[in-house]
């Protein structure tokens, strides 16, 4: 039978979701619902790759309950967050006093503006995103709202491939999201016998 995240039907993505999140609570976001721990490992690799950086206006994208929200927030001037859960963007949101909910739905539709965003983050959340067709709409939406010269940080399956995850290579990011630049770190282990990611900072034309 075909995983929910392998189709196009945004009710069963989100029921599949929705039943996750009842059965875990909010470790559903991690490899064996381990929440903090892993939220530990991704900042000890990305905080070198960000450096001293400072953005203006950002965005959390699929950001479930929020627990990158305070690292995010203070990356930020101000911070959106979004998911296709809108409970689980209004949960992140009051994580810090700079981040706001903003509605999403798919077909893939954000609440912003065309040019808004100066920096975007995805982690673990497109590698979940198996359908090619909503995954191309996805980055479509993705890149309208990032403005010329915007920042990406993904944080994605580089290799796993199977039900609910698809590992796609950097360069399959790079066309879908028009980086002009970029910097990755590739097939890193952030979870002790979990799959490799792809940390990947691209700057998008
Ligand atoms: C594994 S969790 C990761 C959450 C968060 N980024 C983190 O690492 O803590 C994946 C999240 O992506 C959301 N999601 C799944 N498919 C999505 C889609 N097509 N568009 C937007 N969000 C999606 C889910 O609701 C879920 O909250």
């Amino acid at each position: 039978m075909q995983h929910a995240c392998s189709t196009d039907h945004p009710e069963t993505i989100l029921k599949f979701w929705r039943d996750n999140a009842r059965r875990c609570g909010d470790g559903y976001v991690a490899f064996r619902l381990d929440y903090e721990g892993q939220r530990e490992r991704v900042l000890k690799l990305v905080r070198p790759v960000v450096e001293d950086r400072h953005y203006g206006v950002g965005l959390d994208f699929g950001c479930g309950p929020g627990r990158f929200v305070p690292f995010l927030s203070e990356l930020c001037d101000s911070l959106y967050v979004a998911d296709l859960m809108p409970e689980m963007a209004e949960k992140a949101a009051r994580q810090a006093d700079n981040a706001t909910a903003v509605g999403y739905s798919i077909p893939p539709k954000l609440e912003l503006p065309d040019d808004s965003l100066d920096f975007l983050w995805t982690c673990f959340v497109l590698q979940h995103i198996v359908h090619p067709k909503v995954f191309k709409a996805t980055c479509v939406e993705l890149r309208r709202v990032l403005k010329p010269g915007a920042e990406v940080l993904l944080v994605e399956s580089y290799g796993h491939t199977g039900g609910m995850t698809i590992g796609r290579p950097v360069a399959e990011y790079e066309r879908a999201l028009e980086f002009e630049t970029l910097r990755a770190l590739e097939q890193v282990q952030i979870d002790p016998r979990g799959q490799a990611h792809n940390i990947i900072l691209g700057k998008v034309r």
